[in-house]
Order: C-alpha cells, then sequence, then structure tokens
C-alpha cells in the first residue's frame, strides 16, 4: 500500500463532504448508459475500483445487483459510501480497502464481469502502477466481461486534487489494454464541478475477447 497516496486521498475525502468533491455526481449517467450496453446478469459481479464515495454504488443496489464489490485506496471514502447507504444497503457490498498499484486483496478475485473505474487510472503517472493496474484488470476479468473507464481527455484538466493526471483517448486506452480486449464504444462527456466549472473526460467500454 502506498501509504502516501492513502493518506492524500483520506484527508480529501476527511475534509469535505461527498457532494462537494469536484468529481460528484448526483446520478452516474455516463457510466449507466455504459453499463446498459453490457446486459449482464443482475448476480454477476461488478467491480468498481476506486469507487470512493461514488453513487455509482448506488445506483447499482437500487436496479437490483447483487455481486458488487467496491475497492479504494480510502477507507474513510469507502465509510462515507457506507454511511450514506445505509446498513442494509451497504451489506449488499463487499468492500475492500486496496491499492490497485500494490495490491494484496484485489488480486485474489476472479469471474469478474464488469470492470468500472471513473477517474482512477487516469492517477497513476509511473509505468510500473499502470503496468500493475492492466495485469490486475486482465487477471480478475472473465472472458466476455466489460471494462467502463473513464479518464480526463485529451483536452481535459492535468492536475486534479493536487496531484498530476494523465491525459487519454480512446486510442491511448485501447493500446493500454491490449489486443484482448475490443474497444464497443466512446464517447466525449463534460462534468461539471460544483464549481460550476467543466471537467472534459473521455468514456469508454472495452469487452475482454
Ligand atoms: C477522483 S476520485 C473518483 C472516485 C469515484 N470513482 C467516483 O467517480 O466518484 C479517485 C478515487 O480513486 C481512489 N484511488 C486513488 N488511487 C488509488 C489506488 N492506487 N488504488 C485504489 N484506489 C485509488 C481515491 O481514493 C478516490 O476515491
Amino acid at each position: 500500500m502506498n501509504s502516501s497516496m492513502k493518506e492524500h486521498w483520506n484527508e480529501i475525502y476527511a475534509a469535505l463532504d461527498v457532494d462537494e468533491l469536484t468529481w460528484y455526481e448526483e446520478s452516474p449517467e455516463p457510466s449507466i448508459r455504459l453499463l446498459s450496453k453490457c446486459h449482464i446478469n443482475k448476480d454477476e459481479s461488478i467491480l468498481d475500483i476506486g469507487a470512493g464515495a461514488s453513487t455509482f454504488i448506488d445506483y447499482l443496489i437500487d436496479q437490483g445487483f447483487s455481486n458488487i464489490i467496491a475497492a479504494d485506496i480510502s477507507e474513510i471514502a469507502l465509510n462515507k459510501l457506507k454511511e450514506r447507504l445505509g446498513v442494509e444497503k451497504a451489506s449488499l457490498v463487499k468492500w475492500i480497502v486496496d491499492d490497485i498499484t500494490q495490491p494484496i486483496h484485489i488480486q485474489n478475485l476472479r469471474d469478474i464481469v464488469v470492470w468500472h473505474d471513473t477517474a482512477v487510472l487516469h492517477f497513476l503517472l509511473e509505468e510500473k502502477q499502470q503496468r500493475m493496474y492492466s495485469t490486475i484488470l486482465k487477471k480478475v476479468m472473465r472472458k466476455g466481461g466489460y471494462v467502463i473507464i473513464a479518464a480526463f481527455s485529451l483536452e481535459g484538466a492535468t492536475r486534479c486534487s493536487g496531484l498530476s493526471v494523465e491525459r487519454y483517448d480512446q486510442n491511448i486506452l485501447a493500446r493500454f489494454l491490449g489486443k484482448d480486449f475490443s474497444l464497443l464504444e466512446y464517447f466525449n462527456y463534460t462534468h461539471y464541478m460544483p464549481s460550476g466549472e467543466p471537467r472534459p473526460y473521455i468514456y469508454t467500454l472495452f469487452q475482454k475477447n
């Protein structure tokens, strides 16, 4: 576990209410749009990597998905999400505090049918961190499974939450995932932060061949 990164994210989540976070979405519409293309059963596993306190988890529970895994480096983020959900709904989720760049628990997962990442990969700047992310993704995903990745686009911000970010488009992400993944769909999406400022993203959907 990268303890300075863990501290960094814990401090951010401790300092702000969830709806003050620059990436907060009242409803995760672009993720919902891509998930609707996945045609999966409600009991198939969905891993939200770097879930933070995302409303995507609320959506999945409300839609009746029963095999949801929320993983994040920040236990404060996941605790805030648990609190919002309440005990009953939170008990429907498998919670994992782990670092995708130095994983202990995530690498033991198998048969993941949807890998969902909004605004996490773009914080991994070192090649070895990116390599670990893609190694774990390939290891835990089921054949035929889907990968949703949303990252800052090439027109997007160069920094977020006090950290530098790497920017992406669909071609860079396709190269990153490699030949075993087919790009099914992508679109540009502008997220508006609580301040009203725009944050351009690229949203992508891949399928493991
Ligand atoms: C910008 S936030 C996005 C949160 C969530 N995906 C959403 O869209 O609301 C980035 C998230 O990635 C998590 N994170 C950052 N680095 C991570 C790592 N190495 N492993 C796991 N989670 C990480 C942070 O704690 C934070 O919750």
